[in-house]
């Protein structure tokens, strides 16, 4: 090759890349989603379907175990949560979990072999308050998660720290520092250092502590044209919003108009069904976040913690993996009753005694 061949071919060659980092290979379906002459439709890929087809079919449960005999509290030395399963029960569960969350290190993962009953390992004091957790969802999240609620297996399926549909971590922490705090550039709050939760776009690259943690308003447009009263919308309010869109939209593998009717972002009469549902995950994630995903943190190892020393956190791709509906809308809960609400009764909701509230430990991280 020649070198004024070489450089063509090295431009040509640059020009596909950078293509295809942002086109879809045809053919793609359209759908039609909103009403007719709305121009609200969604583009599927064929290909990226059937990949996912293989992390969306739902392992086979094992066969239902009898609810006689003795129960588990009354057998086992530290059963807090599960005690009123029978023996078989509690088997069956231990199981399916290990199925679940941890298939490749099996019941170690969480047990000292020599003492099950004991709370050495941290991953067992995750997992207690994960069951609560999703008991907890199933129960009082009905709005979002509906009848087919979730299970380990909806956020797990058989990584014990979630991956989502492209084999990426499906949960977020805090964003450490800026590389470039202050300086020439001033304080870039995130953006330009393209993340991956954000399908690498030059927004913000933490719009989930606001939002998913934070109880700040998701709001871009203002009722009125001068900024006074509500209007306090600012240029990092609109990125924050646009990133925590972007992600959205990523996680459940549709595009705006699934939600939005884009001639108006705003108005709800406009919107889908979906977004109201979209509405409720938003705040079921923050108080997941903040009742039980973000108090974790003192039992976790410190190389488990972000870089801010705070505990993993969920967001939709925890669930969702690239699918409107995790597992495409497929419920386990039926096989699993022990999971669809809360088996303790009477007992805290905050297992870690001890610990101060949540809600403290929440400021104290915001510090
Ligand atoms: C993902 C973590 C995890 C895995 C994997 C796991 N367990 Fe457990 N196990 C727990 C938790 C959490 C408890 C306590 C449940 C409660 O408090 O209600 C428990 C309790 C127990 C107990 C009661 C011990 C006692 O005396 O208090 C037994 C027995 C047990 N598990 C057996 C098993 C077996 C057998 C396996 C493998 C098939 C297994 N577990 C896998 C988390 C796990
Ligand atoms: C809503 C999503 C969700 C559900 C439902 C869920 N988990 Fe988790 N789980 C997470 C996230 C996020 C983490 C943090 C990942 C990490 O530790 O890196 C986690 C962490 C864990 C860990 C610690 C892993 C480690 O090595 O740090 C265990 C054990 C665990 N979960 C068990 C369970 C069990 C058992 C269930 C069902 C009873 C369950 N989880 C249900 C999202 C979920
Ligand atoms: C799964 C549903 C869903 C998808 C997909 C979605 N949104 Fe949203 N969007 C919402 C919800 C719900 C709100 C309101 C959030 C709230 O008030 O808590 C919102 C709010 C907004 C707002 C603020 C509107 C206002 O009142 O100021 C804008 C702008 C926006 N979205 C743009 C987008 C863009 C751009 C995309 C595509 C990249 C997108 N959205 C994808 C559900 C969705
Ligand atoms: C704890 C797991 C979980 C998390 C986290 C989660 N979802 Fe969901 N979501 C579900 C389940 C389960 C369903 C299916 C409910 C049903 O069958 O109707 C669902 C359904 C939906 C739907 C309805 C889809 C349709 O076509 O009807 C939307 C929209 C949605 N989720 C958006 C979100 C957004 C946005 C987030 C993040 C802010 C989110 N979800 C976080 C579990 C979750």
């Amino acid at each position: 090759m020649k070198i004024h061949q070489i450089i063509r071919f090295g431009l040509v060659a640059g020009a596909a890349s950078l293509l295809a980092g942002c086109w879809e290979r045809p053919p793609v379906d359209m759908v039609q989603h909103g009403y007719r002459g709305t121009g609200m439709a969604q583009v599927y890929n064929p290909r990226t379907l059937a990949k996912q087809a293989d992390i969306n079919t739902v392992p086979v449960a094992l066969p239902a175990a009898p609810d006689e005999g003795p129960k588990a509290k009354d057998i086992y030395k530290n059963v807090q949560v599960l005690g009123d399963l029978s023996v078989a029960q509690f088997t069956r569960h231990m199981a399916s979990i290990t199925q679940w969350v941890a298939p490749q290190q099996g019941c170690v993962y969480c047990h000292n072999p020599a003492n099950f009953a004991e709370d050495s390992k941290y991953t067992k004091v995750v997992a207690r308050r994960m069951i609560q957790m999703t008991q907890y969802v199933n129960a009082n999240w009905t709005q979002h998660v509906a009848e087919t609620g979730v299970t380990c297996y909806t956020c797990h399926r058989g990584h014990p720290n979630p991956q989502d549909q492209n084999g990426q971590k499906a949960y977020w922490y805090s964003a450490g520092d800026p590389a470039h705090k202050g300086g020439m550039l001033g304080w870039r709050d995130g953006q330009n250092e393209p993340a991956y939760s954000v399908a690498k776009s030059s927004l913000p690259n933490d719009p989930f502590s606001p939002f998913l943690m934070g109880s700040q308003n998701i709001r871009v447009q203002s009722q009125h044209a001068l900024p006074m009263g509500d209007n306090k919308q600012n240029i990092k309010n609109t990125e924050w919003t646009y990133g925590l869109m972007i992600h959205m939209s990523k996680s459940l593998g549709v595009n705006c108009d699934y939600c939005h009717n884009s001639r108006a972002f705003s108005s709800w009469p406009q919107s889908s069904p979906q977004r109201v549902t979209a509405w409720y995950g938003i705040r079921m994630a923050r108080d997941l976040n903040n009742q039980f995903l973000g108090p974790l943190k003192p039992v976790y190892d410190t190389d488990d913690l972000g870089p801010k020393g705070d505990a993993p956190k969920v967001f939709c791709a925890t669930c969702h993996k690239g699918a409107y509906k995790p597992l495409y809308g497929q419920s386990m809960l039926k096989d699993f009753p022990e999971l669809a609400r809360p088996t303790t009764d009477g007992k805290p909701l905050h297992p870690l005694e001890g610990e101060p509230a949540a809600e403290e430990k929440v400021a104290a991280l915001a510090r």
